[in-house]
């Protein structure tokens, strides 16, 4: 630390202001009797703005009358505080770091600059405009070198923005407080290098890493749901398929040697005659054209019934139901041969996985807008071409789900918020 002197040249007296004088007289009542010398720091620095940015001895002794202290004590605090000026200083007071980050990142050449245009430390130039001091370090290390300049920091600095900013100065223009090569503050000069995921800052992840597992896990059921309900309609269809059985027994009850050779080799003829009286009988005939009966000359409730598994979650899920009658194509809803601008993600509709997903933008279904508008025949024209995915518009409630959207709400979850019941 350098040795901290009273300045030579002192003026013959010093006073506070009246506004100053009651300021302070304010402060030392806030102090309980006998401890008004708390009050020492803020009546020092008061007089030292009240004085050019120095304290002279009139001040040290004038706090010392207010406060009741002796002289030697208010000295002894002036001179330890380097934040006190004890000697003229410039109209801006250069404090230049020369501690070893700013040494090592250029405050020689800084000083050199000083020395050049300013002058000795502590030497305020002719025409009152600066001086300057070494200082240890000012804790601005990430943005070495540095100088502060009266109350402010300036940092970043090189001969030629340090020369730039005393030109300025000098010349009453306004100048930047802070980092003088382009930074903000103190981050990284080449860009951001490290903490680059957003979600870790953003806050569109919160409690990011056992979210992102339950989503994962939440995938990989609603996957395994699916599977289940494709591997389920492919048995299904598998079952409905004829498989080539066993040749069946239609010798009604013959022997084996009866066949058409066998008589014949009998002498007999090659077909029985009660076998031809059969043939000829059209109760009896199967090979008797019969009128094929269409699906829609047959009332609904006289159609053959088929069950379809529709895959679910909880109460229910598994279960057969009834297959609703088809839909005609009067009910396609509006459908789009590619995304107007930007596609939705469709899969923050619950349910609706990477597949599904898939599915509908084929089927040309790209957003929430669209499926906000169907209505229920929609919906189930829609359900009804989802293949192994049959039934998941209907129970999922993809309108409802769809409306709220479009209207701009988003579910916590990437997975969307499952519809109530
Ligand atoms: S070393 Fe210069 S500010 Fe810390």
């Amino acid at each position: 630390m350098s040795v901290r002197r009273l300045a030579e040249v002192q003026p013959e007296s010093f006073a506070f202001t009246p506004e100053n004088l009651e300021w302070a007289r304010t402060l030392i009542a806030r102090y309980p009797e006998g401890r008004q010398a708390s009050a020492v720091i803020p009546l020092l620095w008061r007089a030292q703005e009240q004085h050019d940015y120095w304290v002279p001895k009139a001040a040290i002794e004038e706090v010392g009358r207010l406060l009741g202290m002796p002289y030697i004590r208010v000295l002894e605090v002036a001179t330890f505080y380097t934040m006190f000026n004890l000697e003229p200083v410039g109209k801006y007071f250069i404090q230049l770091c020369g501690t070893t980050p700013c040494r090592l990142r250029g405050a020689e050449d800084i000083i050199k600059v000083c020395e050049k245009r300013i002058g000795p430390q502590r030497r305020v130039t002719p025409d009152g405009k600066f001086s300057w001091l070494e200082v240890e370090c000012l804790g601005a290390c990430c943005n070495a070198p540095m100088v502060q300049i009266n109350n402010d920091y300036y940092e970043d600095l090189t001969t030629e923005n340090f020369n730039k900013l005393l030109d300025d100065l000098a010349a009453g223009r306004p100048v930047k407080v802070g980092p003088q090569n382009g930074r903000v503050s103190s981050e990284p000069a080449s860009g951001a290098a490290t903490l680059t995921d957003p979600s870790l800052f953003d806050g569109s992840v919160v409690g990011a890493w056992r979210k992102r597992f339950e989503e994962e896990a939440e995938k990989a059921r609603i996957a395994a749901e699916e599977k289940a309900a494709a591997d389920k309609a492919a048995a299904a269809q598998a079952a409905e398929t004829p498989k080539p059985g066993k040749p069946s027994d239609n010798t009604g009850g013959q022997k084996a040697a009866d066949t058409p050779a066998a008589r014949v080799a009998d002498g007999k003829p090659a077909v029985a005659p009660e076998a031809q009286a059969k043939a000829a009988d059209p109760k009896t005939s199967t090979t008797a054209e019969k009128p094929a009966a269409k699906l829609a000359d047959v009332p609904p409730e006289a159609r053959p019934t088929s069950f379809v598994a529709t895959p679910g979650k909880g109460d229910g899920a598994g279960k057969a139901a009834p297959e609703a009658p088809p839909v005609s194509d009067e009910h396609k809803p509006e459908l789009l041969s590619g995304p107007q601008g930007q596609a939705d993600d469709l899969e923050l509709i619950w349910g609706v996985g990477p597949k599904l997903a898939k599915m509908l933008n084929g089927m040309g279904v790209f957003h929430f807008a669209q499926i906000a508008k169907w209505n229920e025949m929609n919906l189930r024209w829609v359900d009804q071409n989802l293949g192994a995915f049959r039934g998941r518009a209907v129970r999922d409630k993809w309108i409802e789900q769809a409306q709220k959207l479009a209207s701009g709400w988003r579910p916590e979850s990437k997975i969307g918020d499952r519809p109530k019941d």
